[in-house]
């Protein structure tokens, strides 16, 4: 069946568009446009991945842009994103494809109920001649496109216009999918028993992130580019609060970021990350908060501290500093 089919996508590689960027500097700046302050080792690696059509691996704690970094790629070079969501047991009926076996049923019980098809005629896999001129085979035709599932990884090989494929928290994954993956990333091609091979078109920019919760294996860190996001600097971490922020007075926006780096060096169970600093700079200025004293700090620590044995531990080490003169001057005036 495999050698008659119609591959989704057969047509030889056609020339990726032109648009590729053409320096580290150009790559910022897109970026930036639509809102994703990359520091020098992501937009270097954000180059690079879409020269030399490498998937990039990014890691790091949560909340440190690793799923915007995706998102951004896609809004800045016009490729729509696809996306594929980790979990524990994810398989490739959900990452490649499945059959729409409802789907197929439905059609069965049609060709053998309609009477032009002569009798006993839909019911092996026995090849007709003769019969209804539109399916000859139900057989074959249930194997075909139209009851296929595409499921993200299949929608970026056979997809005809480029595209960013995410494939966000693969470390949620066990390694048998990994494994899997692999030959889909170093192939871009996928196989499906019943149609034939389906190649990749065009080229997609791959980012898959991980979260770091297990040690991903070295098979696929060898196919990617690597890229290690961490907590940004105060003043990075600054610009990116104040872009989402653009109201935030910028003394305000410098105090909150350096408290939140004060809070990430004690040893906490989850560290405020990048997502925090930016919904608390929102509530302040909702709050109508215009400076961090001891007592807004305490009113509003759940919005970045979130869990209950952290929140103690906050409260006695930041909340006694934010009363000393040092860092609450204009407060306790
Ligand atoms: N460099 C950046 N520029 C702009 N916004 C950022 C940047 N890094 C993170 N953010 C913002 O921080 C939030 C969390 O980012 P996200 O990508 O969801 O984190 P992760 O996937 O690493 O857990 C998002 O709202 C995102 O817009
Ligand atoms: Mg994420």
């Amino acid at each position: 069946m495999a050698d008659d089919a119609q591959p989704v996508a057969s047509s030889p590689s056609a020339p990726e568009p032109a648009g590729f960027p053409q320096s580290v500097a150009e790559v910022r700046e897109a970026l930036g446009r639509v809102g994703y302050l990359a520091d020098e080792p992501a937009a270097l690696v954000a180059y690079l991945a879409q020269r030399l059509g490498k998937p990039i691996l990014v890691e790091g704690p949560a909340g440190v842009g690793k799923t915007e970094l995706a998102k951004a790629l896609s809004r800045a070079t016009g490729r729509q994103l696809i996306r594929l969501q980790c979990y524990e047991g994810l398989d490739e009926a959900k990452a490649l494809y499945e059959w729409n076996y409802r789907k197929q049923l439905l059609r069965i019980q049609a060709e053998s109920a309609d009477p032009s098809t002569p009798p006993g005629g839909s019911a092996g896999p026995d090849r007709q001649t003769g019969g209804d001129p539109r399916s000859p085979d139900p057989w074959a035709d249930i194997f075909s496109e139209e009851f296929l599932l595409t499921r993200p990884l299949l929608q970026a090989i056979a997809a005809t216009e480029p595209a960013v494929l995410l494939i966000d928290e693969i470390d949620k994954t066990d390694q048998e999918f990994e494994a899997m993956l692999l030959e889909v990333l170093s192939e871009f091609q996928i196989s499906i028993p019943e149609l034939g091979v389906i190649t990749a078109r065009t080229h997609p920019i791959v980012v898959l992130t991980s979260n770091n919760s297990r040690e991903l294996t070295e098979a696929l860190k060898r196919r990617c580019l690597y890229l290690w996001l961490d907590y940004p600097e105060v003043e990075r971490e600054m610009e990116i609060v104040r872009l989402h922020s653009p109201e935030i007075d910028e003394q305000l926006a410098r105090r909150l970021v350096e408290v939140v780096h004060m809070i990430r060096q004690l040893d906490l169970k989850k560290p405020p990350s990048i997502a925090e600093s930016i919904d608390w700079a929102r509530a302040l200025l909702l709050l109508g908060a215009d400076d961090l004293d001891r007592s807004v700090f305490e009113r509003t620590m759940s919005i970045i501290v979130k869990h209950r044995s952290d929140l103690d531990v906050v409260a006695e080490r930041v909340g006694l500093k934010l009363g000393e003169p040092s860092l609450g001057a204009e407060a306790a005036g």
